[in-house]
């Protein structure tokens, strides 16, 4: 055990616990984005910096191992003004409407002004941003903030990428890499406010690497990647999470014995996920059970359906 203190108070922690850990074992909270305890901590986001004594400058608390001795502050002027930089940065440039609710609640806590860059600039066309090369920089027009907003990839049946809601988080990159699927068919293209999540030559998903086992979407937290059946409905505007039940099972195709939560809606299956805290799984699947669940359903069979539909045409391969 290593004993530190943390904002005033004595704690003990198990050697090679982060300061998250240690923060989060006596119920000091601290935002995260970019950490997720099953994947790596990549440290991009900062959100979850915090002031340790005689450290130059804040550290990034989810990677951060703590010491003996440790003096750490949580919630100082310097941390929350940090924070409160942060989420500015990331709303003036990224459409968050679909994020995770407590980013929200973080905006007020920390008093984030997120008008404060002027309205959003206008959108990039269908491939700018993927073709810019690295080094390449414009000089901002003074009156809008740059966004990162630019048309939503719809290239296949099973799920869309809409980047416009992309925090570049990278943990789409490290599911589908290193720490769960080790397929790598997305990683970080280009530098600067110009980087993006590509698949290889930003092909689409279908003739890249991807295998569509929709781990990237699991741990996605602003609704970048969607499941195509969620993102149709929304669109039809049928999409009504008051309406849903989750229902936990196994997957029936192998025998792994994943655990499978099936998202029902009017009595139809309208997304699976899986469990984080499974410890076979940590929320990962193959298509097979991410997907493969039409056979249990027959879409239509129900005439006064008014999902049917909408979840048939998501099923059907673009353009048709
Ligand atoms: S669906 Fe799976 S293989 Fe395809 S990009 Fe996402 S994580 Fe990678
Ligand atoms: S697509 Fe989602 S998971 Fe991937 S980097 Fe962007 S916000 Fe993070
Ligand atoms: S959560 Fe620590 S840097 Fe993102």
């Amino acid at each position: 055990m290593v004993g530190l203190t943390i904002d005033g108070a004595p704690v003990k922690a198990p050697a090679g616990a982060t300061l998250l850990e240690a923060c989060r074992q006596v119920g000091t909270e601290i935002p995260t984005l970019c950490y997720l305890p099953t994947l790596t901590p990549v440290n991009v986001c900062r959100i979850c910096v915090v002031e340790v004594e005689r450290n130059r400058t804040l550290v990034p608390a989810c990677s951060r191992v703590a010491e003996e001795g440790m003096v750490v502050a949580t919630d100082s002027e310097r941390v929350r003004h940090s924070r409160k930089m942060v989420l500015e940065f990331l709303d003036s440039s990224v459409d968050l409407s679909l994020a995770d609710d407590e980013i929200e609640d973080w905006v007020d806590r920390y008093g984030a002004d997120t008008a404060r860059y002027g309205p959003l600039s206008a959108p990039a066309a269908a491939g700018e941003r993927d073709g810019r090369k690295p080094g390449h920089h414009h000089p901002p027009d003074g009156a809008t903030a740059e966004g990162v907003h630019q048309p939503t990839k719809v290239d296949n049946s099973l799920y869309v990428r809409e980047y416009s809601r992309c925090i570049l988080c990278y943990k789409c990159v490290e599911a589908c890499g290193i720490d769960a699927q080790g397929t790598y068919a997305i990683a970080v293209a280009g530098r600067g406010f110009d980087a993006r999540i590509s698949t290889e030559m930003d092909l689409p998903l279908g003739d890249s690497a991807c295998v569509f086992c929709g781990n990237c979407i699991a741990v996605c937290p602003t609704g970048a990647l969607m499941f195509r059946s969620e993102w149709e409905l929304r669109r039809a505007d049928l999409w009504d999470p008051e309406k849903q039940a989750v229902t936990r099972t196994v997957c029936s195709y192998c025998g792994v014995g994943c655990n499978l939560e099936l998202h029902t809606q009017d009595n139809r299956i309208v997304k699976v996920t899986s469990p984080q805290d499974h410890e076979v799984t940590n929320g990962n699947l193959c298509i097979k059970g991410r997907f493969g669940y039409d056979y249990v359903q027959n879409l239509g069979d129900v005439e006064q359906d008014p999902i049917d539909e909408v979840l048939k045409a998501a099923r059907r391969p673009v353009g048709e």
